[in-house]
């Protein structure tokens, strides 16, 4: 088995299950971001108030940072359905139908990687968002003909790691878009303390902090090295989760004091020995660590980025001096590099 990174994306059961458990239901139990709470709160109670269904809404930012979670509180605070599916998922405007035409009046919709919708989807979608109507071709060749269905006034939640990647169309259909950020050593160690009391994992306030300061900002991934850390506590430590523990216990699956994984090292490696600290384009790179393209932009990079590890040029992807001194290498001669940031 190929050894995985901390943010692969999961399909193990057992993973799932384990994040299903931890997700948070209410707004109140949704830790940080404290602006978008409040605008998302308003948006809710004025619904409310009025007796409409809320604001088609889209969500983006990297992977872990609470977009799933989001829309199905949205849902749970509105006393509605919560529907997911995804824009994979969705592969013709028959997909789409079957899912919108079960919905009640007020039902969230959640779409994820909503990026990835199909052209021909993304079109039935338009009306259906703008006007609450469908149009649907039934039969086919010169019988086929087209009628039009009147839905009830459902609520589009998206989320994209790519807002960059959704159709203007599509984005201008949304009443309110929504970036998630990385999240702060503070919140992260309350995220994570809140998910030790869930699972009945003793915890010390030194060891929530240690584990907040290596989940590169991310409460999925907080939660994952929290598993970690509680399974070395368990086996080799007293069961109680310290910063001792925690240190030992990333160390040993390769978590390093920044946070970085494997993979984000492998990526940092690459840049520096194979292509001389860059600049090298994307794809190439994702190649070279054997990570899919996409998941390299949009899982790994904009952490390296927001870290000065890495930059951006018109020419491709750069390790800045930050990257060399972080993996103990000598950087380069300005003049033998003068593009090194
Ligand atoms: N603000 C938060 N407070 C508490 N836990 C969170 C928060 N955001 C995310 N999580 C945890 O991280 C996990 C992943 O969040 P999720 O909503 O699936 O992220 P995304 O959809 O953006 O990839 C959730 O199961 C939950 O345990
Ligand atoms: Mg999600």
């Amino acid at each position: 088995m190929r050894d995985e990174g901390l943010l692969a994306t999961n399909s193990d059961p057992e993973d799932l299950q384990f994040e299903a458990g931890l997700r948070p239901r209410h707004m109140d139990e949704f830790i940080g971001q404290p602006e978008l709470k409040e605008r998302l709160a308003i948006l809710v109670e004025a619904a409310i108030q009025r007796g409409e269904s809320i604001d088609h809404t889209l969500f983006s930012g990297p992977p872990g940072l609470g977009k799933t979670s989001l829309a199905g509180i949205l849902a749970n605070e509105m006393g509605a359905n919560f529907r997911a599916t995804s824009g994979p998922a969705l592969e013709r405007p028959g997909d789409l139908a079957a899912v919108i035409t079960n919905l009640d009046a007020g039902d969230v919709l959640f779409i994820d990687e909503i990026h990835r919708l199909p052209r021909q989807v993304e079109e039935v979608l338009y009306p259906a968002m703008e006007d609450f109507q469908l149009d649907i071709i039934v039969g086919k060749g010169p019988a086929a003909r087209s009628i039009r269905l009147e839905l009830p006034r459902f609520t589009l939640v998206g989320a994209t790691t790519r807002v960059g990647r959704v159709a203007p169309p599509l984005r201008d259909r949304f009443g309110y878009v929504a970036r998630l950020d990385y999240y702060d050593e503070a919140d992260l160690a309350e995220i994570v303390t809140r998910a030790a009391g869930i699972l009945d994992a003793e915890i010390q306030p030194d060891g929530a902090t240690a584990i907040a300061h290596r989940s590169r900002g991310t409460p999925r991934i907080a939660n994952r090295l929290l598993r970690r850390v509680r399974d070395y506590a368990t086996v080799r430590g007293d069961g109680v989760v310290d910063a001792a523990t925690a240190s030992i216990a990333l160390e040993i699956f390769e978590v390093d004091e920044r946070g970085l994984d494997k993979v984000d090292r492998y990526i940092l490696e690459a840049i520096i020995n194979k292509f001389s600290g860059g600049p090298v384009g994307l794809s190439t790179l994702a190649i070279a660590v054997g990570e899919e393209t996409e998941t390299v932009e949009d899982a790994y990079e904009p952490f390296l980025l927001q870290q000065g590890l890495i930059q951006r040029t018109p020419r491709g992807r750069v390790a800045t001096r930050n990257a060399y001194a972080h993996l103990g290498l000598e950087p380069p001669p300005d003049s033998a590099q003068g593009k090194l940031l």
